[in-house]
């Protein structure tokens, strides 16, 4: 139940974090005065190419709930886009970055290093698929973390070539921009692209106009003729995928297509990439999504959830393809920083200490049953999917009729947002509601935002 109560912050309370309140409590409309102001300011220094899903300033964050500067606490079902799995503020994550900003904030990585980086690495080479040798490198991004996959691709099989998916999501550099499938508001008007970027059909089951049953089979029969006649396999370097797609509308591919996709790269010495910068760090139920395929990619891209809420990226892949890469072929200034690193250390050792893979299992077993009763009560419901706590609903024009439904999309998402639930869009066709709650968040917070959602489909009525 949401608390209609004055706003009163307790004096010198500064801390966020898994202390805050763990409730959804409005004192004011959402957005309110004071957030107002602050856009009216943001419009003046910002400019509108960077968007805002929901206009609310953030003063403190915790577990699962946003505190704005007015004083009402929201639900987060979107961990800032996959980012704080471990939720906001989270005890070991702000312990080990204090003490490290006390020691030293700088020293790049490629002129003096420290032991940091070569800690996250070797999480990274434990915890990522396949008990193989591996190496990792650090960036400062998802999309970074991308372009260096593919360099290195490159690098390792002297081929140009780099294959996309229909629906794929990658960054926005130039490069991953060209990866990235959708054109609004990714790459209109940024042309032009990056060269020798090939695009494949993904294996979609609700769009696949053979249906889900056949969807496996022809989406490959699809992929194996694009690459033989159009591209051909000596000349590609990798393909990239990510194992459920993000932006694209958390795609979860037909069971079997990936490990096909993968089959097929092994034998033609093509490097398979997975781009796990939104599925990785338990988002899914497993600390990767390639897992739930049995799919051991070359190369894996970590991002988002790595960092707890700090910007850092990273490739971690087979030790022969990353070690063909010439002597200071690959870095970057800031790659790696000391500060994320800590972050780093800290999220990782949150979830393993907390359960969270476990934790986010449970959350999807808790979520799903009532998004396919959302599905039984309303005919715009056509699709409910994810994995773990990265769930989606597809919305349609009615049963049946698959015409994506934006305009249902957004009258339910502005009501969970006036409601104090901060909710996603996604989809090539903005027709995704897609949920990203914190893996730490409560049980009952979590119902109360699945409530307001619940209320915000029955409005459509
Ligand atoms: C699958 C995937 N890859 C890459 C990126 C780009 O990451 P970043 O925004 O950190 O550059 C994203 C971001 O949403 C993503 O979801």
């Amino acid at each position: 139940m949401v608390d209609i109560v004055p706003a009163t912050v307790p004096a010198g309370t500064v801390a966020g974090g898994p202390t805050l309140p763990q409730r959804r409590r409005l004192v004011t409309e959402v957005p309110g005065p004071r957030s107002r102001e602050l856009f009216a300011r943001r419009a003046a220094a910002v400019p509108p190419g960077v968007g805002t899903a929901l206009p609310v300033f953030v003063e403190r964050a915790g577990g699962g709930v946003l505190v704005d500067v007015d004083g009402n606490s929201l639900v987060d079902l979107g961990s800032g886009i996959a980012v704080v799995n471990v939720g906001n503020a989270a005890p070991a994550v702000v312990s080990r970055v204090t003490e490290q900003v006390q020691r030293f904030t700088h020293t790049c990585f490629m002129i003096t290093p420290y032991a940091g980086y070569v800690e996250v690495c070797e999480a990274l080479n434990r915890l990522t698929p396949g008990v193989h040798e591996k190496r990792s490198m650090l960036l400062n991004s998802g999309a970074e973390a991308v372009e260096n996959a593919v360099k290195i691709a490159r690098a390792y099989t002297g081929r140009p070539a780099v294959v996309a998916f229909d629906h794929g999501y990658h960054g926005r550099t130039l490069l991953t921009m060209t990866l990235t499938a959708k054109s609004r508001p990714y790459k209109s008007t940024f042309g032009p692209y990056a060269p020798e970027v090939y695009r494949v059909p993904m294996a979609y089951p609700f769009r696949w106009p053979g249906g889900p049953e056949r969807c496996a089979d022809e989406a490959y029969e699809r992929f194996v003729d694009v690459l033989t006649t159009q591209v051909g396999p000596e000349s590609v370097a990798c393909v990239v995928v990510e194992p459920i797609q993000g932006e694209g509308g958390f795609v979860v591919p037909a069971p079997g297509y990936l490990a096909r996709v993968a089959s097929f790269c092994a034998e033609h010495g093509i490097v398979l990439v997975a781009d796990e910068v939104q599925t990785g760090f338990g988002r899914t139920g497993d600390w990767f999504a390639s897992e739930h395929e049995g799919v051991v990619p070359d190369l894996v891209t970590t991002a988002k959830g790595l960092g707890g809420g700090l910007p850092i990226g990273g490739v971690t892949g087979r030790a022969e393809i990353m070690d063909s890469v010439h002597v200071s072929g690959l870095g970057g200034t800031f790659g790696g920083n000391p500060v994320a690193c800590a972050a780093a250390l800290g999220a990782i050792e949150t979830i393993e200490r907390d359960g969270l893979v476990e934790r986010a299992r449970r959350i999807g077993e808790t979520v799903l049953p009532r998004l396919r009763a959302l599905a039984d009560r309303h005919e715009v419901v056509g699709d409910v999917r994810g994995r773990g706590a990265m769930l989606a609903v597809e919305l349609v024009a009615g049963r049946g009729d698959l015409t994506p439904n934006p305009a249902a999309l957004s009258a339910v998402v502005r009501r969970c947002h006036a409601e104090g639930v901060v909710v996603l869009t996604a989809g090539t066709y903005g027709n995704v509601l897609r949920l990203l709650p914190p893996l730490v968040i409560g049980d009952e917070l979590l119902a109360d935002g699945l409530d307001v959602l619940d209320a915000a489909f029955a409005a459509l009525d």
